[in-house]
């Protein structure tokens, strides 16, 4: 009896302890030592725009095709996508690097997706990438993704990048601001 109460008054000093730790390394968080705020456009390929088209449907479940998304909530749709980064939220803008790699839908009852991309850069001003992997929870104003390597000026990056859906019209396009606040840089 004595012994039980002894273990569970030391789970609860261990429980409040490692609660404070976590409180203040929350206070302790550092600033990032890079900021960038990018914008990437997503023109999903639909069986008719194969001229502008940045992304295709390149897996499907078994009742669904690759020019249209499935029901329900797109669940198993694999995403290769191509698609130009700009400095602003204009399409028209000229792209600084291109976003690449790809995305799943990967929940029936919701929509959501998970994503396993790199910006590229290769201009004359920045050369190199950024890796991002994650979750991405859509129906959420903001969702946060790891940023979780680099290359070239970005050599060795780590840090978190903020998604914000910015615009999209029906299953057509997309635009995404990616706040990317790196917390490692050499
Ligand atoms: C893609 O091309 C189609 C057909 O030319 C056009 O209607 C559409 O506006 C274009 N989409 C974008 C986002 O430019
Ligand atoms: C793909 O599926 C959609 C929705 O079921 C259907 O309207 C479309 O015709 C299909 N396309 C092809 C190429 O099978
Ligand atoms: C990067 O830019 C250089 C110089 O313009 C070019 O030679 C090279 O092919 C480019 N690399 C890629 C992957 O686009």
């Amino acid at each position: 009896m004595a012994a039980t109460e002894l273990i569970s008054a030391l789970l609860l000093l261990l429980l409040i302890c490692s609660s404070d730790i976590s409180s203040s390394e929350k206070t302790r968080r550092p600033e990032p030592c890079k900021r960038l705020v990018l914008y990437f456009h997503d023109i999903l390929y639909n069986g008719k725009n194969a001229q502008n088209a940045t992304s295709a449907i390149v897996g499907s479940p078994a009742w669904g095709n690759k020019t249209t998304l499935a029901v329900p909530n797109r669940f198993g749709d694999v995403v290769v996508f191509d698609d130009p980064i700009t400095l602003d939220n204009s399409f028209r803008s000229t792209p600084v690097g291109r976003a690449q790699g790809f995305y799943l839908y990967d929940k029936k009852e919701i929509f959501t997706a998970w994503f396993g991309f790199s910006f590229v850069f290769n201009s004359t001003r920045v050369k190199g990438t950024i890796n991002f992997a994650g979750a991405d929870d859509i129906m959420k104003t903001t969702r946060d993704l790891s940023v979780v390597g680099g290359t070239g000026d970005f050599f060795m990056t780590r840090g978190i990048a903020t998604l914000m859906t910015d615009a999209f019209e029906e299953d057509r396009y997309f635009r995404l601001r990616v706040d990317v606040k790196l917390y490692e840089c050499y």
